[in-house]
């Protein structure tokens, strides 16, 4: 790994003129929220050595890095979900080579379905904690003791601080525990039942194995989370792809604001 990951720095680094300090992963349908990078350099996913290419639907492979709310950013345009079948590692290589690029705070965006009665279609909901329904560990093997230790603390997976700034400017925001599946069918009713007996209030099919992998080699984590749709059981209609990319584009001058603000912010 440690070759694998000198040679995708190389190469990225020979791209770039910046050291960025945040990066912003985007998820479903959440690819504009790089709109108003400023001095942009995209480098392809594909381009990169060793760098893995997202295949779902709504996500498009490249990095982004530019400023963004006077911040030096990578953006990842495209995240890497266990449904597709990349393997936790891979999630694990790739924040690894945002630490290695500098980045030192992670500002993590996705879409989820609404576990949380009270919550609605289109709310933009902080993260306060997550539970790990995915039973996969993006650390399993051998520790790579230069990015942490082998039983890294997860008590606190969210920077206390950065949500503290940002909620100051959105008082009214709501929080949630995101629980995280594997996918890619939908949940049933059932489970969502039980999810919400086991504290969740959002259930989505990303963004865990990034925080554990970001948590483990230290960069301070922010989840923000479109609530794309009310989870399955709680309405009559089923669950779709398209009405989760429609929300999301519904709410995209919201959620740009609390992404400018949180960027802001630091
Ligand atoms: N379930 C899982 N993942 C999701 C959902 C959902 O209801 N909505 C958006 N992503």
């Amino acid at each position: 790994m440690k070759e694998k990951l000198e040679k995708t720095l190389d190469f990225i680094k020979s791209k770039i003129t910046d050291v960025p300090k945040v990066g912003l992963i985007l998820g479903s349908g959440l690819g504009f929220l790089a709109d108003n990078i400023e001095n942009k350099i995209e480098i392809k996913y594909e381009e990169i050595p060793y760098f893995p290419n997202s295949t779902a639907p709504g996500h498009e492979g490249k990095l982004i890095f530019g400023k963004l709310s006077g911040k030096n950013v990578v953006a990842l345009k495209g995240r890497f979900h266990l449904y597709e079948g990349w393997s936790p590692e891979v999630i694990k290589f790739v924040i690894y080579t945002l630490k290695m690029l500098g980045v030192e705070r992670l500002l993590i965006t996705n879409a989820s379905g609404a576990i949380n009665k009270t919550f609605n279609p289109g709310d933009i909901v902080l993260v306060k904690d997550v539970i790990n329904f995915q039973f996969r560990n993006p650390l399993r093997g051998p520790n790579e003791e230069k990015f942490g230790p082998r039983f890294p603390d997860m008590s606190k997976i969210f920077d206390e601080h950065w949500a503290k700034k940002v909620k100051k400017f959105f008082p009214d925001i709501k929080e949630g525990v995101y629980l995280a599946v594997l996918g890619p069918s939908y949940e049933t009713p059932a489970e969502i039942k039980a999810f919400r007996k086991f504290g969740a209030d959002l259930v989505g099919m990303s963004t865990v194995p990034e925080i554990i992998a970001a948590r483990h080699c230290g960069i301070n984590c922010l989840v923000l989370s479109c609530a794309t749709n009310m989870a399955a059981g709680i309405l009559e209609k089923p669950l779709s792809h398209v009405e989760v990319l429609e929300i999301a584009n519904k709410v995209k001058s919201g959620f740009s604001k609390i992404v400018l603000k949180s960027l802001e912010v630091l």
